[in-house]
C-alpha cells in the first residue's frame, strides 16, 4: 500500500451540497477504514458564516447523507473525526485576500502538524476557479518549496473547447500541471478502470480487439431520475455537457485506447489522450445531421404517477430545447478502428438507470451451420459499469436434438461474488489518490481539451444549425423512436435492463 503523507485538504464551497453529500462521506469512510495520514485536518472555506461546531453539526452530526454509514457505530468514532474538521469564513467574496486563510492554514498546521502540505479542493463554480487559484498564489499557497501544494477542480471543466483552454491557461498561471488535478467521478468507479484491466491483463480479448473482429461499439448510459433540482444549472449545460463530454468519452478512451507502456500516470494518459485525438471530428452539417440525435424528455405518467417534462422542472425554461438525451455515432480515424462506428448515448428519465459497453462482435465470415438461426446472434461482451456490477460474454451453443441449431448462451462474471473485498466508492479512491499524489485517474489538460474538440461542433451545430430538431420522448421510455434509426441496419439498440443478464425486451410487470 502507498504512504499518504500527512496533510491538509481545503475545500472551497464548502457549505455547499457536494460537500455534504460526496466529499465528506467519502472522507468518514477513508477515516473509518485507517486510510487517512496519521496528522491530517480539513478545513473547508466559503461565504456561510459557520463556526468550525457549525460546520461539523451540518456535515456530520447532523448529515442525512451520513446517516447509513454512522447508524451503528460508536460515537467516539464520529467524535475522532468530527475533530479533524474545521471551518474558515471567506467573508463576501471569494476573489479577496487570503492572508486570513493563509495564518489560519499555518496555524492548523502547527497545531496538527501536517508538514505543510495542501490539498485545495476546488468545489465551487467554476468562474471562480482562476480567481481561487491567483488569489492563492498570491499568498504563497502553491509554493511547492514547503510542503507540496494541489489543486482539484470539479467538473464542468470548461463550456466550450475555448473556455476549457482559457480555464487551462488560467490555472497554468499558478499552478503546475503535475499539481493540477481534474476530477471524473466516472474514473473513480471501479468498473470503469476494470476496462483497462479486462483489456490489458488478458491475453484473451486484446487479439480481437480491432476492426478485424469487431463489428459495433455501443455504449449506454441511462438514468432513470430527471434533473430534480439542478434545473438551473442542466438547462445552461445538457446531456452532452454534463455527461458525454467527461464521463462519456472518458469510457470511449479507455475502449479505444493503445495499450500503455506502462500504469503510471503519464503512461496511461499518455494513450488516451492519442485516443480521443483520434476521434473523428464532424464537420459538415450533413454529417452532424446524420450522425447526432437530440431529445428532451416530456411529461407522463410512470407507475401510475405523474412525472414532470423537462420544461415544467424547475428552473428550466418553459421554450428550452437543452437536451436530456444525446445519442452520437463516430468513428475512430486510427489503424485499430478503422470503419468501426461507435454509438454512444446518455439520457435522463429512462426507463432504468444503467451504464454498460457494449462490444458487438463480427458474425463468423463463413457459416457451417446455415439453418442454424445463427445470424443477428452476433458475439457480443457487455461490460457493465453499473447496477449489477460484472462482465457477460454472449456466445453460441448447440441447440440439444437433431441438427445444428444454435443458441446464445451466457458466461458471467459479478463482481458482487467478490464479497470479501470492500470496494471503495469513487470519491474515496480519487481523493486518495490525490492525498497520494497518484493522478492516473484524473484528466490532464490536454485530454479535456481533446474531448471538448470533439464535443464543439455538435454543441455548435445544435445551437445553430439549420433545421436542427429537438425530439421529444416521453419520461420513463428508451427515447425517442428515430434513435434506432441511427443504427441502421444493425436493428435496435441494446436496451439492458437492472441485470445484466436479462435480455433486453425483459420486463418486470408487477
Ligand atoms: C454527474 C452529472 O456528473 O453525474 C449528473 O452532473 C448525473 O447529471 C451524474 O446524474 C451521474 O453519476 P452516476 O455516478 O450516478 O452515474
Amino acid at each position: 500500500m502507498k504512504k499518504t503523507e500527512n496533510q491538509m485538504l481545503i475545500i472551497f464551497g464548502a457549505s455547499g451540497d457536494l460537500t455534504a453529500r460526496k466529499l465528506v462521506p467519502a472522507l468518514f469512510s477513508l477515516f473509518k477504514d485507517n486510510h487517512l495520514p496519521e496528522n491530517f485536518v480539513v478545513l473547508g472555506v466559503s461565504r456561510s458564516n459557520l463556526s468550525d461546531s457549525d460546520f461539523r453539526k451540518k456535515v456530520v452530526q447532523e448529515s442525512e447523507y451520513l446517516k447509513k454509514k454512522t447508524k451503528d457505530l460508536d460515537s467516539k468514532i464520529i467524535d475522532r473525526f468530527c475533530e479533524k474538521l474545521f471551518y474558515e469564513d471567506l467573508g463576501k467574496d471569494y476573489d479577496t485576500s487570503y492572508k486570513g486563510l493563509q495564518k489560519r492554514i499555518t496555524d492548523l498546521n502547527v497545531e496538527h502538524g501536517t508538514d505543510q502540505n495542501c490539498i485545495f479542493y476546488l468545489s465551487t463554480p467554476p468562474s471562480l476557479y482562476e480567481a481561487i487559484a491567483k488569489n492563492l498564489a498570491e499568498v504563497g499557497l502553491n509554493d511547492q518549496n514547503t510542503g507540496w501544494k494541489r489543486i482539484i477542480v470539479e467538473k464542468p471543466f470548461g463550456y466550450s473547447l475555448e473556455s476549457a483552454r482559457q480555464l487551462n491557461d488560467g490555472l497554468h498561471q499558478y499552478f503546475k500541471e503535475s499539481q493540477i488535478y481534474r476530477i471524473d467521478h466516472y474514473l473513480g468507479k471501479e468498473t470503469v478502470q476494470n476496462l483497462l484491466v479486462t483489456r490489458f491483463a488478458n491475453s484473451i480479448f486484446e487479439p480481437l480487439w480491432n476492426r478485424n473482429y469487431i463489428h459495433h461499439v455501443e455504449i449506454t448510459n441511462a438514468e432513470s431520475g430527471g434533473v430534480e433540482l439542478r434545473g438551473g444549472y442542466y438547462d445552461k449545460s445538457g446531456a452532452l455537457r454534463d455527461m458525454f463530454q467527461n464521463h462519456l468519452l472518458q469510457i470511449v478512451s479507455l475502449v479505444v485506447m493503445e495499450p500503455p507502456i506502462g500504469s503510471n500516470a503519464d503512461e496511461i494518459r499518455n494513450e488516451k489522450v492519442k485516443a480521443l485525438k483520434s476521434l473523428r471530428i464532424m464537420k459538415d452539417e450533413k454529417t452532424l445531421h446524420d450522425n447526432t440525435i437530440k431529445a428532451q424528455y416530456i411529461s407522463s405518467i410512470i407507475n401510475g404517477e405523474k412525472v414532470k417534462g423537462y420544461r415544467e422542472e424547475e428552473g428550466v425554461d418553459p421554450d428550452s430545447s437543452t437536451e436530456t438525451y444525446a445519442a452520437i455515432k463516430f468513428y475512430v480515424d486510427n489503424w485499430r478502428w478503422a470503419d468501426v462506428p461507435f454509438y454512444v448515448r446518455t439520457a435522463k428519465r429512462m426507463p432504468t438507470k444503467v451504464t454498460e459497453v457494449v462490444i458487438h462482435f463480427k458474425t463468423p465470415h463463413h457459416q457451417i451451420f446455415k439453418d442454424s438461426g445463427l445470424n443477428n446472434k452476433d458475439n457480443k461482451l457487455i461490460i457493465r459499469i453499473q447496477p449489477d456490477e460484472g462482465i457477460l460474454i454472449k456466445f453460441g451453443v448447440k441447440v440439444p436434438g437433431q441438427g445444428f441449431k444454435v443458441e446464445r448462451a451466457n458466461l458471467d462474471f459479478y463482481y458482487s461474488s467478490l464479497v470479501e473485498n470492500n470496494v471503495m466508492e469513487a470519491y474515496e479512491r480519487l481523493l486518495l489518490d490525490a492525498m497520494q499524489g497518484d493522478a492516473t485517474l484524473y484528466a490532464r489538460a490536454d485530454e479535456v481539451e481533446a474531448a471538448w474538440e470533439f464535443v464543439d461542433p455538435i454543441l455548435d451545430y445544435w445551437k445553430n444549425g439549420k433545421g436542427v430538431k429537438t425530439y421529444g420522448y416521453s419520461a420513463g421510455v428508451w427515447g425517442p423512436t428515430n434513435a434506432d434509426e441511427l443504427i441502421e441496419g444493425l436493428g435496435m439498440w441494446r436496451n439492458p435492463s437492472e441485470n445484466l443478464a436479462d435480455d433486453p425486451g425483459f420486463c418486470v410487470i408487477c
